[in-house]
C-alpha cells in the first residue's frame, strides 16, 4: 500500500466507526473488533457480534494519555505506568471520569473504566481520526482463541465489520496486561508487560483473589480451540497434536514448536496461531509441553490454563 492508500483506509475505518458500524483493527497484541465507545447502539452490536456476555466490560483504546484523561481519573501511579508503557500492551482500570465518553454498556455499568494506548500505529491513527476512544475486544467470537493474523480476524468476526485493516501479524500475540488502580494495585490479567516490569515502576502488586468478580471477563474456559487441551505433556500420545517448546522436541506433521530456541516472546507471538493450526488437524486432543512460568511465561501459562478449561 502507498501512504495515501493507507491514509484512505484509516479514514474509511474512522468513518465506519463514526457511522455506528464495527471495524477490525490491528493492534500489537491481537486483532480487535472496534466500535465507537460513546455509541451505545454500536457497542450493543459489538457484544452481539462476539456473542459476549454483557457483564464483561470492554477496554477503551485511546490515541494518547491526553485522550485517556478525558475518560479515566489518573493518579500518580497511573501516570507513571502510562509514561513507562504507553503506547503498548498495558491496560489500566481506573475510576471513570466521564461516563458518556465510554458508555455504560461498554463499562458493563461499572464506575471504573479500562484504558490503553495501543502500540500499533494503524490503531492509533484510526482513533486519532475518529477523535474519541474506541472499545475493542479481541476480534474472536467469545470463548475462542484471539486472532493474531488478519486472516484469523476475518474468519472470526469479519462478517460483522464494515471496515477491516490489515496490519500484519501481531508482534506480541497475547492480550494486554490488565492492572487495576482502584485501591491497592492489582494484576487482573497477566500479559505482555510482565509483573516484574510493573512492580519496578509502582512497587508490589496485590493478587486478584476473586478475579472473576474483579475482572468480569476472566471466565475459566476461554481462548479455547475445538479440541480439548492437555497441559504439561512431555510428549504427544496417539492422535494428539502437540505444541512443543524449546530444542530437542519431537517432530512430526502435528507438532508445532512455539519456540525451537526456548524464547518466551517468540512462544507468546506464536501461541494462538499454533493453537488454531493444531486444531485444524482435528486431533483427539492438543497436548502442550511444559513452559516456564516466569516473566512472559506467566501470561502464556494463564492463557493455556484457560484454553484447557481450568484456572489455577
Ligand atoms: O490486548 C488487548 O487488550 C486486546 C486488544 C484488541 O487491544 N483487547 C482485549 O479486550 O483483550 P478483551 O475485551 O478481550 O479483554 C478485556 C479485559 C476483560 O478481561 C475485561 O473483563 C477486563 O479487560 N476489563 C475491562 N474493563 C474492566 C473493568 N472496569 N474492571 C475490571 N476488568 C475490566
Ligand atoms: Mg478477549
Amino acid at each position: 500500500m502507498t501512504m495515501t492508500q493507507a491514509d484512505a483506509a484509516v479514514d474509511r475505518a474512522a468513518q465506519a466507526l463514526a457511522s455506528g458500524a464495527l471495524a477490525i483493527l490491528p493492534t500489537e497484541t491481537v486483532y480487535g473488533l472496534a466500535a465507537d465507545a460513546a455509541d451505545p447502539r454500536a457497542v450493543a452490536a459489538l457484544f452481539q457480534a462476539k456473542g459476549r456476555p454483557r457483564f464483561n466490560p470492554l477496554i477503551a483504546h485511546v490515541a494518547d494519555l491526553a485522550m485517556g484523561r478525558r475518560v479515566g481519573v489518573f493518579d500518580e501511579r497511573a501516570v507513571a505506568l502510562a509514561q513507562a508503557f504507553w503506547p503498548g500492551p498495558l491496560t489500566l482500570v481506573l475510576p471513570v471520569a466521564d461516563g458518556d465518553a465510554v458508555c455504560d454498556l461498554a463499562r458493563a455499568g461499572l464506575d471504573s473504566v479500562a484504558i490503553r494506548v495501543p502500540g500499533h500505529p494503524i490503531a492509533r491513527a484510526v482513533i486519532a481520526a475518529l477523535g474519541r476512544p474506541v472499545v475493542a475486544p479481541s476480534a474472536n467470537r467469545s470463548g475462542r482463541p484471539s486472532p493474531t493474523t488478519f486472516a484469523d480476524a476475518l474468519e472470526e468476526t469479519g462478517v460483522f465489520a464494515l471496515a477491516a485493516l490489515d496490519g500484519g501479524p501481531c508482534a506480541v500475540g497475547l492480550e494486554s496486561t490488565v492492572v487495576a488502580l482502584l485501591d491497592d494495585p492489582r494484576l487482573l490479567r497477566p500479559g505482555a508487560v510482565t509483573r516484574e516490569q510493573i512492580e519496578a515502576v509502582i512497587g508490589p502488586l496485590a493478587e486478584a483473589e476473586d478475579d472473576a468478580r474483579r475482572s468480569p471477563g476472566r471466565m475459566a474456559r476461554h481462548y479455547a480451540p475445538q479440541a480439548p487441551v492437555r497441559l504439561e505433556a512431555a510428549a504427544p500420545e496417539a492422535d494428539e497434536a502437540y505444541l512443543a517448546f524449546g530444542p530437542g522436541a519431537p517432530e512430526g506433521p502435528r507438532v508445532f514448536n512455539l519456540s525451537p530456541t526456548g524464547d518466551l516472546a517468540e512462544a507468546a507471538a506464536n501461541l494462538f496461531a499454533y493453537l488454531r493450526a493444531a486444531d485444524r488437524t482435528a486431533p483427539r486432543a492438543i497436548a502442550v509441553a511444559p513452559i516456564p512460568t516466569h516473566g512472559l511465561g506467566e501470561a502464556i501459562d494463564d492463557r493455556l490454563r484457560r484454553a484447557a478449561g481450568f484456572v489455577g
